[in-house]
């Protein structure tokens, strides 16, 4: 495989810090299992969202039971959004961020480590490709990726 047919390969997802793992102090911990697991940060910034923000975001949840309590959550305090590249980066983001409920994360996951409960579980990953590219232009514009 050339060098050229290589990097076309590589694929992005996008990904929170969430406020738990934010007021924890967590969040060198778990960019350090990130980098550690071979992905290359594109893009981070830290920020706050207001609740319709995160309704915005998580939009596809309306309807469950849990959303209200979610984008209250969500809202709560600074998160890092970021955009991460690799090779099967989607995949493999969600096997190392482990479980949603961190009481079924196996060993050696992010959220095992770090987070609390199945709402406050300290990361998301995008979960499709077109999830990945709705959730990237939610929060990153175009000049913002390297
Ligand atoms: P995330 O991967 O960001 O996608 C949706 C989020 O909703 C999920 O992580 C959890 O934070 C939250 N969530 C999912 N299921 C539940 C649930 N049963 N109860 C509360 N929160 C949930």
């Amino acid at each position: 495989m050339d060098s050229h047919t290589k990097e076309s390969s590589l694929q992005r997802t996008f990904s929170i810090v969430k406020p738990d793992a934010v007021r924890k102090g967590h969040t060198g911990g778990i960019l350090a299992m990130i980098e550690a697991a071979g992905f290359r940060i594109a893009a981070i910034k830290k920020l706050s969202i207001s609740k319709p923000q995160a309704a915005g975001f998580y939009a596809v949840h309306a309807a469950r039971p849990f959303f209200e309590s979610l984008t209250t959550f969500m809202s709560s305090g600074p998160i890092y959004v970021m955009v991460l590249e690799k090779e099967n980066a989607i995949a493999d983001l969600r096997k190392l961020m482990g479980a949603t409920n961190p009481a079924n994360a196996e060993e050696g996951t992010i959220r095992k480590k770090f987070a609390g409960s199945i709402e406050e579980n300290s990361i998301h990953g995008s979960d499709a490709e077109e999830t990945a590219k709705f959730e990237i232009g939610y929060f990153f514009a175009g000049y913002e990726l390297e």
